[in-house]
């Protein structure tokens, strides 16, 4: 029987990693021995510096929101964007500092105090849909990356009050 709690369970619909359909890994030749390399999507994108630079710039909205802003609870949002930054790195297939430094994500957990009702999800992705729009990504990185944040956004919302 399992120990864990059952409040203290990440529910399935928010993943940790990839789903299986997600193209996260690029097969190659070596062009020295023949051997097989497997490029991440996140060095596929263009590692730390893509992330860091997304999550800056979904930031820049987020300061200006005036539903969302109020709910981060440090005024300074460049730690918060260091956490969305670690995290995404470590679920792209990066580094792993997230849960080194953090744990395990339970997402929907973390996500509990705030208030993610409809509304607070759609200003969430409009930022992230602007931020996402400046990078210039080939189509199918954009692609896989936009469709997991829309899956995930819609599975943390929380509350259906105004
Ligand atoms: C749908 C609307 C969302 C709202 C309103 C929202 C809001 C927030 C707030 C207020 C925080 C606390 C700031 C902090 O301490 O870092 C936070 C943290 C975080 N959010 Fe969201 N969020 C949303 C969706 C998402 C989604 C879709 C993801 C992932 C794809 C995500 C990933 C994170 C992460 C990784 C943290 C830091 C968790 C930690 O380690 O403490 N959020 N979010």
């Amino acid at each position: 029987m399992s120990a864990e709690h059952p409040m203290s369970a990440e529910p399935p619909m928010i993943p940790v990693r990839p789903i299986a359909s997600e193209p996260t890994g690029l097969h190659l030749r070596d062009g020295e021995n023949g051997a097989s390399v497997t490029v991440s999507f996140y060095d596929q994108v263009g590692g730390r510096e893509f992330f860091q630079k997304l999550i800056t710039e979904f930031y820049r909205g987020v300061a200006d929101d005036p539903v969302l802003k109020p709910m981060y609870p440090e005024d300074d949002l460049g730690p918060a964007t260091e956490r969305f930054t670690m995290f995404l790195e470590q679920y792209w297939g990066g580094p792993g500092t997230y849960s080194e430094q953090r744990g395990h994500p339970r997402l929907r957990m973390r996500h509990q105090p705030f208030k993610v009702n409809p509304d607070a999800r759609d200003r969430w992705l409009g930022h992230m849909k602007n931020a996402l729009d400046s990078m210039e990504l080939p189509p199918l990185h954009y692609e896989t990356l936009w469709s997991y944040l829309e899956r995930a956004a819609h599975a943390m919302v929380n509350t259906f009050d105004e």
